[in-house]
């Protein structure tokens, strides 16, 4: 794996040090929802300040916009980082997406980014898996580095594939099974077990020696008030949808989670936003939450459950990268961590 140089190697006094952050944050009302990718790249910024950088520019994408679009300005980013770390010397961008030459990678956008900074650290890990010009066209113009977050995230995601304490355990759902099949076929062949549930379950072959669950919570119809019940799996009818893992998966998955060593888990056991439906993922993140082995938790809505579960403190680490993660753990290059000079 592509070991990225490390920002603490950096020479920054009396720099205008350009960092690429993932601050695409969930809105609500104009304010920020949830600031934990703010909060996490606050280390980087005050590790730059402390030595002497004189000014930290700040740069991220906040959503997808198609160009301009006030709904979705840094405004309200940049007054929850005001709030986290007030200091002069700190500066942040507008959206690099309102410029469509950002996606494209475009080189002279790249070139204006640059002229902002004459040091480039990404810390953007939720974007790495981007060669947009803000990941991958700026970091090839400025002496460039990884910042802390990113390399954190590197090393306990890349352990994983390298050398995971065994039993090492997988539970991989969700919905976006296309998203996740690479990953499934990469940790399969690493992980001593692979714990599949949700939407997931559906497309998987048996057959591939993943652990299928025995029972399925089904719904004839997919409405919130559908008659739920307990099923075999392979006698879901034709027609009905998997909602969650049946009881007696959930068990079996939380004593084999319970055992592990190494434990990464990635997507929901089910529609578990509907509390008919939550027993499944409920378990899988108690279990996650209880293990002694290292615990690594990946992907929008298992983290939302980890934390909606007020378990997420009992977690040894919560990627900050959706997509990224993933993409990691497919055994992917990430762009913007490649086009970073290793140490
Ligand atoms: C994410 O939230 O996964 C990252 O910020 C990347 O966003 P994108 O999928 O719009 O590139």
């Amino acid at each position: 794996m592509h070991r990225p140089r490390s920002v603490r190697d950096a020479e920054v006094e009396g720099k205008r040090v350009l960092v690429r952050v993932d601050f695409n944050v969930p809105l609500e009302d104009g304010r920020v929802a949830d600031d934990t990718r703010i909060r996490a790249a606050l280390p980087t910024i005050e590790l730059l300040l402390e030595r002497g950088a004189a000014e930290v520019v700040l740069m991220s994408h906040l959503g997808r916009p198609k160009g301009p679009d006030p709904a979705l300005s840094m405004e309200p980013v940049r007054a929850r980082l005001g709030e986290l770390l007030p200091n002069e010397r700190v500066r942040l961008l507008e959206n690099t997406r309102f410029d469509p030459r950002e996606t494209a990678n475009d080189p002279e956008y790249a070139r204006e980014l640059a002229a902002n900074g004459d040091v480039y650290v990404n810390d953007a890990f939720g974007s790495a898996h981007r060669a947009h010009a803000s990941t991958e066209g700026a970091a090839q113009l400025l002496p460039a580095y990884a910042g802390l977050l990113l390399e954190r995230e590197l090393g306990e995601l890349g352990s994983l594939l390298e050398d995971p304490e065994r039993p090492f355990v997988a539970v991989l759902g969700g919905a976006k099974v296309a998203d996740k099949i690479g990953v499934l076929e990469s940790l399969g062949g690493k992980a001593d077990a692979v714990l599949i549930g949700g939407k997931m379950a559906e497309e998987v072959d048996r057959d591939d020696g993943y652990e299928l669950p025995q029972d399925v919570v089904a719904a004839s119809e997919f409405a919130e008030d559908a008659e739920a019940r307990v099923v075999a799996w392979d006698a879901v009818p034709d027609g009905w949808l998997a909602l969650d893992v049946g009881p007696a998966t959930s068990e079996r998955y939380a004593e084999r989670i319970r055992d592990a060593r190494t434990v990464f888990w990635n997507g929901p056991m089910g529609v578990f936003e509907w509390p008919r439906f939550a027993a499944g993922t409920r378990a899988v993140a108690e279990a996650v939450a209880a293990a002694d082995g290292r615990t690594v938790v990946g992907g929008g809505d298992s983290v939302r459950a980890v934390e909606e579960l007020g378990l997420a403190d009992r977690i040894d680490w919560i990627s900050t990268g959706g997509g990224a993660s993933l993409e990691l753990l497919e055994g992917k290059d990430l762009p913007g961590v490649v086009a970073i000079p290793e140490a």
